[in-house]
C-alpha cells in the first residue's frame, strides 16, 4: 500500500465527487469546501490507519499535522460576512458563525494549537500512542466546530 499522498487525494476529488458536492459553490466558499474536503479525507485515511485498516505510515500523521495548520490558520479569513458567504453554493455554514464570532474564531485556533501539539509529537518522534491521542484530540477539535457552526449532516 502507498503512502498517502495529499497532492495525488487533492487531484482525485477535484476530478471526482467533490465538483459535484460543490457544484454552485464559487470564490471563497468553494475555496473553503475545497479545504475542508482535503480536511476529511486526510482525517478519514488516518482514522483507518489507527483502526489497522491502512498500512500505519507516521509521515502520513506529519504532514497532516502540516496540512491542518496550514488550512487551520485560514478558516477565521475563509468566512467573510457577506451575503455570498453566508448564503451561496449550498453552503453548511450556520449564523452562529458571524452572531458569534469570536467563538468561532477560538474554535479555529484551538484546532490549529492541537494541530501544532500533534505536529510538535511527530517531530520529536513520539510513539504510536502518543500520536493517535494527539490526533484523536485534533479531530474532536473538527467535531466541535462543526456541532456549533455548520449545518447537521443528514
Ligand atoms: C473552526 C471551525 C471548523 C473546524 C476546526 C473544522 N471545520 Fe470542517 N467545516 C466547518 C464549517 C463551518 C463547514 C461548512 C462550510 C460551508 O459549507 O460553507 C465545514 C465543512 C466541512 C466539510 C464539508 C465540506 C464540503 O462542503 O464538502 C468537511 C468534510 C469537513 N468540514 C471536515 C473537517 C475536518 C475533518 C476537520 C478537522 C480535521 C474540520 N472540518 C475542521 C467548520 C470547521
Amino acid at each position: 500500500m502507498k503512502p498517502f499522498n495529499v497532492k495525488t487525494a487533492c487531484a482525485v476529488l477535484v476530478v471526482s465527487g467533490t465538483v459535484v458536492a460543490h457544484e454552485g459553490a464559487s470564490g471563497i466558499v468553494a475555496e473553503r469546501m475545497d479545504a475542508m474536503s482535503e480536511f476529511g479525507d486526510v482525517t478519514q485515511y488516518i482514522g483507518d490507519m489507527f483502526k489497522g485498516r491502512q498500512v500505519m505510515d507516521r509521515d502520513t500523521i506529519g504532514n497532516a499535522a502540516r496540512l491542518y495548520i496550514k488550512h487551520g490558520d485560514k478558516i477565521p479569513m475563509q468566512f467573510p460576512d457577506t451575503l455570498h458567504s453566508r448564503t451561496s453554493g449550498n453552503t453548511e455554514a450556520l449564523d452562529a458563525i458571524w452572531e458569534r464570532r469570536e467563538a468561532f474564531d477560538a474554535s479555529a485556533r484551538e484546532f490549529v494549537a492541537r494541530s501544532r501539539e500533534l505536529l510538535a509529537a511527530y517531530d520529536r518522534g513520539a510513539e504510536l500512542d502518543e500520536l493517535k491521542a494527539a490526533f484523536y484530540s485534533v479531530a474532536r477539535g473538527c467535531r466541535e466546530c462543526h456541532d456549533d457552526f455548520r449545518a447537521a449532516q443528514d
